[in-house]
């Protein structure tokens, strides 16, 4: 496993991280407590020490099990948490309907984007109790809230930094103007961003040179993009109910089908060193430029312990060449 510093904190985190979304069970059909405390202790044993999580990824459900999976090698383990989304008080501005399974009409809550100081703090206490911890390494607003002033957030995660209850600050899913306005403050050490073979928007819009200049960490999400570019989904799986892909065009047979024709294409490389699709994808992410760090979802001990042994995977350069022409040739023709 290699490691590298959350932006300019002091904080060395390995470069595969687990995300733990799926383990929440919202919007993935639902979990498994054992399954998933197991997951997140395997991930721990084989060289990752950075664990993601968000109160809003199963309604507290992910932070309890990250706590619970923790609570014997905590001073092992950096836990990045997020606040920000709100369904306690309809405040800033409405994101989403949801029910405990996921996002829908038919629901029993409302979800909101809200960034305000006093909110910040009572989402902090919340995560704490269910984390099971006095700190949090790294806090990160999940989603951007125009209705506070960044200043006011920033001020507020600075207090918090203080006070010993955060060790570094992050954001989410925010524009370079966004970022800006947050380092007027003070010091942001990492963004978390969508970032895979097939989600490059990080790279159009000039954003990882202009993190990489400033010396953010880019923790890229769904490097996988959920699983499709595990190579293993066939056209015909079926997902559990309340799994968004039941939903999302990207998992229609006709999309996986050429998916996994361009996995099939990259696959010959894999076989020549001895590691699975999944590992010869996240170790692709790590050597794009600008990005520090792929967090990768798991939901068993077996994809946590095949996930964490890509990030020892060095790849040269004909390697990547090889890789990125023939993900050149399906630019266009995968959703
Ligand atoms: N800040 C944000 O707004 C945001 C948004 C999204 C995600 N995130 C973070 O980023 C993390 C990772 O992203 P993600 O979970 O969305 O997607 P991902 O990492 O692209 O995909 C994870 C899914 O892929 C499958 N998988 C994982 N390892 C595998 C392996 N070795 N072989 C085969 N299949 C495998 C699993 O699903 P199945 O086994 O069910 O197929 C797993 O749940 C999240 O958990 C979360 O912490 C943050």
């Amino acid at each position: 496993m290699r490691f590298r510093n959350l932006g300019a904190s002091e904080i060395s985190a390995s470069t595969v991280a687990l995300g733990t979304w799926a383990i929440g069970g919202w919007m993935w059909g639902g979990t498994d407590r054992k399954a998933s405390v197991k997951a997140i202790q395997a991930a721990i044993d084989n060289g990752i020490n950075l664990i993601d999580t968000a109160p809003v990824y199963g309604f507290g459900m992910s932070e309890e099990f990250v706590g619970e999976a923790v609570a014997d090698r905590r001073d092992k383990v950096l836990i990045a948490t997020k606040c920000g989304l709100i369904w306690n008080a309809k405040k800033g501005v409405f994101f989403f309907p949801s029910n405990a399974d996921g996002i829908s009409e038919n629901s029993d809550r409302e979800v909101f984007r809200y960034l305000g100081r006093e909110s910040i703090r009572q989402e902090v206490e919340e995560s704490l109790r269910r984390l099971k911890t006095d700190h949090i390494d790294l806090l990160q607003t999940h989603w951007q809230d125009s209705t506070t002033p960044v200043a006011e957030t920033m001020e507020t995660l600075l207090e918090l930094k203080k006070e010993g209850k955060i060790r570094a600050i992050g954001v989410c899913n925010a524009s370079i103007e966004q970022i800006e306005e947050y380092r007027k403050v003070g010091q942001l050490d990492c963004d978390q961003e969508k970032f895979s073979m097939i989600d490059r928007n990080q790279e159009k819009d000039g954003k990882l040179k202009y993190t990489e200049q400033n010396d953010i960490a880019v923790l890229c999400y769904s490097p996988l993009a959920l699983g499709l570019l595990s190579g293993g989904i066939s056209p015909e799986r079926k997902f559990a109910q309340g799994d968004q892909r039941n939903t999302k065009e990207r998992f229609s047979a006709d999309n996986i089908r050429v998916v996994n024709s361009m996995l099939e294409e990259i696959k010959p490389l894999a076989s020549d060193r001895n590691i699975t699709m999944a590992q010869l994808v996240i170790a692709w992410t790590l050597h794009q430029p600008g990005i520090t760090h792929a967090l990768v979802g798991a939901r068993s001990e077996k994809q946590a312990i095949e996930n964490a042994q890509a990030g020892s995977i060095e790849l040269s350069t004909e390697e990547l060449t090889f890789v990125n022409e023939i993900i050149a040739g399906y630019n266009k023709k995968i959703i």
